[in-house]
């Protein structure tokens, strides 16, 4: 039969088992909130206490039903108290042995026909079910942080469940106004095994000395368009956490990338464990200095923009309003040799050429440009020297001029992503001759002009489409290996992380194409990169993932 589940018992009363109290209590749940100890469940009231207290503050809750929701809550530290109690849910710290001990004791305590649920970021519902009396009422039931803001629920089921149990956790999280995702027991669910690679690959760049966290976190809110930068989502998460998941994903997958890198295993162990601690990647102390700046304030006073179209113009249009000036190329057929002494050049090739539809056919597309000289770039590369610094904004430019350019020019990639909500971000490839100085000049005049500037090294995909095509193909890889739909993990990203549009929603809209050649070319530097089978078969076909 169907269990009704009314009284509901929360074991660990961390940060999620806070969240997971309030929830229920909000939602009218008469609620049980244990810990180890009576100090612990009173420090577990204050944190619901705090946070039901400021939504009483932002005027999202009345004081009276405030009052009424800790008034549910019986704060404990006996377990024999939840004899009544119709579900359990567990989250206590990701330790099999203490998930064990918990659901061995339960076993003696609560009714048979009670639910008992596990809130584990990763580790084995199975082996979790399969250690208590009767696995057929064991489910996963993982919330996400903070569990009062974000939607998603994953139910997670094993082979030893009882489909009605199932059923049941999934209508309790559509009552509580959640969005229940149902799955099978696999390492990291859903979202945190898309979730925590991507996040220690961010960190395992930050590692390496060659991008700032600024600029990491940038490329990941702004550039991706994501409700966090990956690192300050570490610090919320909490590092042990993020640890313990890429520990649990490295051994059920092997792949390089889930292993936690040496930096997070560091800072574990230095217990800077993110927020709860006040330190992680970030110092959250009160008297914590300022962040640093990655630039020195000295924006070029001149730059040339060379080309048509949308971009050119965009860019051209933004540094003059910096108070920049601007010269202007868009006619192919203009002398080049204005751009001689310039200190910043940018070229955005394809437009450079004529046209950016066209490739400078005005006859094709009727937009009347003029067909560049062939030898365009070499009169180009004749003019410019070491007084000049070369953004291409396109990769046409940069494989042109790599073959006529003087060595002792920089020429630095120059990628302009999408606008999102948190900005622009203006990204830049540095080769190893770039000075600081240059680097320096070329940030700050792309952040004086607008643009949230991202820099790393010059090597395929930049940081954010490094981060980002990555993350897409562990989200094909995932519907490839059967576990999940493209709908469901657009639900469980949406809803459990925060993003504005799903990993399909992004991935449709630059198209399988360009994300699995995009792939390819990273993978040259990286051979674990491997785009997924369904990646090249949709991008072969040319077929969308999300219908309509
Ligand atoms: N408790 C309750 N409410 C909270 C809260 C908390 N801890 N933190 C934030 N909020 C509320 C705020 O009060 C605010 O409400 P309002 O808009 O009605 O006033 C709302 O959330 C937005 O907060 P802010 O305006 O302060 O800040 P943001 O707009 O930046 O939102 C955020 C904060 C909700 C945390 C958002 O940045 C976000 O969604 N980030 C991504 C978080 C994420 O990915 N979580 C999943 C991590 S993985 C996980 O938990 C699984 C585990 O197993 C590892």
């Amino acid at each position: 039969m169907a269990p009704h589940i009314n009284k509901v018992a929360v074991i660990g009363l961390g940060t999620m088992g806070a969240g997971i109290v309030e929830v229920f209590a909000k939602a009218g749940h008469e609620v049980y909130a244990v810990d180890g100890s009576p100090e612990l469940a009173e420090r577990g009231k204050g944190f619901v206490t705090t946070s039901l207290d400021r939504a009483v503050g932002k005027g999202k809750l009345s004081e009276d039903d405030r009052n009424a929701t800790l008034g549910r809550i019986t704060f404990t530290a006996e377990l024999a108290d939840l004899a009544d109690a119709d579900l359990v849910v567990e989250a206590v710290p990701e330790r099999m042995e203490i998930k064990h001990a918990v659901f061995t004791a339960l076993d003696d305590i609560v009714r048979p026909d009670a639910v008992l649920a596990s809130n584990t970021s990763s580790l084995s519902l199975t082996e979790i079910a399969a250690g208590t009396a009767h696995p057929e009422r064991v489910v996963g039931m993982h919330f996400f942080n903070p569990a009062p803001v974000l939607a998603l629920v994953e139910v997670i089921r094993t082979v030893l469940a009882d489909p009605e149990v199932v059923d049941a956790v999934r209508d309790l999280a559509l009552n509580l106004g959640k969005k229940p995702v149902v799955v099978g027991d696999r390492a990291g669910f859903v979202a945190n095994a898309l979730l925590i690679p991507y996040l220690s690959r961010a960190i395992a760049l930050y590692q390496t000395g060659k991008v700032s966290r600024t600029d990491l976190d940038n490329a990941g809110r702004v550039g991706i368009g994501l409700p966090m930068g990956p690192l300050t989502l570490c610090d919320l998460v909490g590092l042990d956490v993020v640890k313990e998941v890429c520990e649990v994903m490295y051994d059920a997958t092997k792949r390089p990338s889930d292993a936690s890198p040496q930096l997070l295993r560091q800072l574990v162990l230095a217990r800077r464990l993110g927020r709860k601690t006040g330190q992680g990647f970030y110092d959250y102390s009160a008297d914590a200095g300022a962040e640093e700046s990655d630039g020195t304030g000295e924006m070029t006073a001149a730059a040339a923009v060379v080309g048509k179209g949308e971009i050119a113009e965009l860019i051209a249009k933004s540094f003059a309003h910096a108070g920049v000036t601007v010269t202007a190329i868009d006619d192919p057929a203009a002398d080049v040799s204005v751009l001689a002494g310039n200190p910043l050049v940018v070229l955005v090739g394809g437009a450079a050429e004529g046209c950016g539809s066209c490739g400078g056919d005005g006859d094709e597309c009727g937009c009347g440009a003029t067909e560049a000289p062939d030898d365009w770039f070499t009169q180009v590369a004749q003019v410019l020297d070491e007084r000049s610094v070369v953004l291409t904004a396109d990769e046409a430019s940069e494989f042109a001029l790599t073959g006529v350019l003087s060595a002792d020019v920089t020429v630095l990639p120059l990628r302009l992503h999408r606008p999102t909500r948190g900005g622009r971000v203006a990204e830049v490839g540095i080769p190893l001759e770039a000075t600081q100085e240059q680097i320096a000049l070329v940030r700050d005049t792309l952040e004086a002009a607008g643009f949230v500037p991202v820099a790393g090294p010059a090597r395929p995909g930049l940081v954010v489409d490094g981060l980002l095509f990555q993350h897409l193909n562990d989200a094909v890889a995932m519907v490839d290996a059967g576990y999940a739909t493209p709908e469901d993990i657009d639900t469980a990203m949406t809803a459990g992380c925060g993003y504005p549009e799903g990993l399909f929603a992004i991935l449709d809209e630059l198209g399988a194409d360009t994300v699995a050649d995009g792939l390819v070319e990273q993978a040259s530097l990286d051979p674990s990169i491997v785009p997924s089978p369904l990646l090249l078969e949709h991008a072969a076909a040319g077929t969308p993932f999300l219908a309509g």
